[in-house]
């Protein structure tokens, strides 16, 4: 499928998707995150995907959600439509791991579209911040629930009621990013890491991308026993044999997503 706001590449096994309206650093509007979720969900589908990076351009991860095509909305068409409420679902939905590339802004939407995925890359010349209290309104695609969750009470206060920025430095320390590289190596590092992830065991890798998410719902013992639950039935695939040998043999493991 052709599409006008993203761009979409599948190589060795890692589709990379581009935002790309460079003209409005990346703004999210409607059809942006709906080819977003098309796209996501054509990855979901294709055999030969194993992994998914999100990312921008050099300026701008995404600058949030597009406040020109928001600001002549009303009450009732943002509720009735429920605003982002079926793409961050869509997105949610997705089994296969996905890495946000963070460059340069990710403001509002665009700090919540990196947080919605499995975790984030970010360049030393990254911006994350919740400034939607400048515009009279709050976050709504989880910048108030997300990043609670991920650096705290304080900082997250911090960032949503000032809506100052965090820069990178910042980000790694409070936990929100798991790398930060130079500028240069972003996509290096970020592509590297996803073509780690892809030589797993999908069945493995879906199974933890589901533990690890559960563990912000339900409460610790609920959880613990989620995980041991999903780790005893792990030992019904060929790939727990295949990867226990392989370690016993001294090779590398060739699984086979059985
Ligand atoms: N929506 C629509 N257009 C945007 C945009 C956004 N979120 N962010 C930037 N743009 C546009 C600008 O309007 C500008 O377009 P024009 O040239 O046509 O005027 C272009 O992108 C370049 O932007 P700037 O000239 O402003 O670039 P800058 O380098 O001077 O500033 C910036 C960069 C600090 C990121 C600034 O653009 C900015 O503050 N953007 C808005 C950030 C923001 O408030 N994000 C939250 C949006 S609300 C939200 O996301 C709700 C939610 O939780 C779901």
């Amino acid at each position: 499928m052709a599409y006008e706001t993203i761009i979409v590449e599948v190589e060795d096994h890692v589709a990379l998707i581009t935002l790309n309206r460079p003209d409005a650093l990346n703004a999210l509007n409607d059809q942006l995150l709906s080819e977003l979720v098309k796209a996501l969900e054509d990855a979901q589908n294709n055999d030969k995907v194993r992994c998914i990076v999100i990312t921008g351009s050099e300026k701008a991860f995404a600058a949030g959600a597009d406040i020109k095509m928001m600001s002549e909305k009303s009450f009732v068409d943002v509720f009735a439509g429920d605003l982002f409420g079926p793409e961050a679902e869509g997105i949610m939905r997705i089994r296969k791991p996905i890495i946000a590339a963070v460059s340069g802004y990710a403001l509002g939407g665009g700090c919540e579209l990196a947080m919605m995925c499995d975790f984030i890359i970010c360049s030393d010349t990254a911006k994350f911040g919740q400034p939607e209290i400048n515009l009279g309104v709050i976050a709504g695609m989880g910048g108030s629930q997300r990043l609670t969750r991920f650096i705290g009470k304080s900082k997250s206060m911090d960032m949503n009621l000032t809506g100052r920025f965090m820069d990178a430095e910042e980000a790694e320390r409070s936990g929100l990013v798991s790398r930060v590289v130079p500028a240069k190596k972003l996509m290096e590092e970020t592509m590297t890491a996803a073509q780690k992830i892809a030589e797993k065991s999908m069945i493995a890798v879906m199974a933890v991308k589901e533990a690890v998410n559960r563990s912000y719902e339900v409460p610790l013992r609920e959880g613990l026993l989620f995980e041991r639950r999903v780790f005893q039935s792990l030992f019904a695939t060929e790939d727990q044999k295949e990867g226990m040998s392989a370690f016993a043999e001294k090779r590398e493991a060739q699984f086979r997503d059985k």
